[in-house]
């Protein structure tokens, strides 16, 4: 942690005394501390304490006179930003967007990692509205240190005991690595579906929303990569960081796939890359007295092969869409396409496109295998870069 930046928010819960014993743990690791305090947290804990701790001001109100507007300043100049003890109202706030004090306002204007640690009464953390709001965060990639079963202020024992301090530490702690484990890569992405035209108004194409693609180019420039991504038709909106070449057809994304792929450390083929383009594309609009009787399809190129047929040290990741004998699949394709991983997404049934929730199984090499249960796509994306930045020191040591 040493010269890291860390913001703290403290809510206005019991455990708000317990901030401060975690704020001197920061400082002790050598990281540097801003600290905002609710109103409701100085019913608990001064502002005082946390200063003295920190060494400099802490922040309490959107009003106080600065050179710099202090909910942007503050996240701005952080790294991560840590919510402890995270109450349930700030809960609801943050799910909902809401901004009404200096700590949802800088939560809200937050583009780095937020980690919180609720602490509250046991109904209050099992009522289904904060329920439904933890799973709101969660899957916006907000990383949630559970509450421990213990005893509460209530005097009685139950769940909503603030996590450990150690606990709270080390989601600081991997947070914080995390932002930094892509910087040097240049990552390249192919997403989203491709469009192969029939006519001016009619093509083939699939249901890919690219969200897959996107959220991976997301969770990269976070951890400090330099992205390029190739991105098929998709109303989904891209990352602003990202180089963003837009494409429709299989041989555009192919074009520009392959024009940036020598640069690249890492590339990821997301893309459902139409397999089949119609033979023929009429120039003016096909009329249904036409009545055609059939349509002759051609072949796309593979992109990820040629991908893989070039590749000079660029670590090939592919996916695989299979609805039946998964892993046997992807391991063929693992070794066919030249790949260095491959995340195999179950499409049967109702999983797979869009925006809902999916699960993937990483393989790699001669038996390496990693399952990420079924989450958004946000958090899958996180899990894939976790297991491609372990696969890849595995391989060099
Ligand atoms: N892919 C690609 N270009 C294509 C087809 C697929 O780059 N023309 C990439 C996808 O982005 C994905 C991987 O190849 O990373 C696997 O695609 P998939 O359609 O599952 O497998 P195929 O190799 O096409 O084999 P099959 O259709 O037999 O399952």
């Amino acid at each position: 942690m040493n010269g890291r930046r860390v913001l703290l928010g403290v809510c206005g819960g019991i455990a708000a005394y317990k901030a401060a014993a975690l704020a001197s743990r920061i400082v002790q690791r050598g990281a540097d501390l801003d600290v905002i305090l609710t109103a409701e947290a100085q019913h608990f804990i001064g502002a005082a304490t946390f200063a003295a701790l920190a060494r400099r001001r802490v922040w309490t109100s959107m009003w106080e006179r600065t050179e710099e507007i202090p909910h942007i300043a503050l996240v701005r100049a952080a790294e991560v930003f840590a919510i402890v003890p995270a109450t349930a109202n700030v809960i609801a706030k943050l799910a909902q967007g809401i901004a009404d004090d200096l700590l949802t306002n800088a939560a809200l204007a937050a583009r780095i990692p937020i980690v919180i640690a609720p602490a509250m009464n046991t109904a209050m953390l099992e009522h289904p509205a904060t329920v439904a709001n933890l799973r709101t965060l969660e899957a916006r990639g907000v990383t949630i240190v559970a509450p421990e079963s213990g005893f509460l202020a209530e005097r009685e024992t139950g769940a909503g005991r603030l996590a450990g301090e150690d606990a709270i530490m080390d989601a600081i702690e991997a947070t914080l690595a995390r932002t930094r484990d892509l910087a040097g890569e240049r990552v390249l992405i192919t997403a989203g579906p491709t469009r192969e035209p029939i006519d001016p108004v009619r093509f083939l194409s699939n249901a890919s929303t690219g969200t897959m693609g996107i959220e991976l180019a997301r969770e990269a420039l976070a951890r400090g990569a330099t992205v390029d991504l190739v991105l098929g038709p998709t109303s989904v909106v891209p990352p602003s960081g990202a180089q963003v070449d837009r494409v429709t057809t299989a041989r555009e994304m192919e074009r520009a796939a392959l024009a940036r792929a020598p640069g690249a450390t890492i590339a990821i083929a997301t893309a459902a890359v139409a397999d089949w383009r119609p033979a023929e594309t009429h120039a003016s609009k096909v009329k249904k007295t036409d009545d055609p009787q059939s349509l002759a399809l051609e072949r796309n190129p593979d992109i990820l092969a040629a991908l893989g047929a070039r590749k000079n040290g660029t670590f090939l990741v592919g996916f695989a869409a299979e609805t039946d004998a998964h892993e046997a699949n992807a391991r063929e394709k693992l070794v066919r396409k030249h790949l260095d991983a491959i995340a195999v997404n179950d499409v049967s049934g109702e999983r797979g496109f869009g925006a809902g929730d999916s699960a993937l199984t990483v393989l790699w090499g001669n038996g390496g295998r990693r399952e990420l249960p079924s989450a958004s796509k946000r958090v899958l994306a996180g899990g894939l870069w976790d297991t491609i930045v372990t696969i890849r020191r595995e391989t060099r040591a």
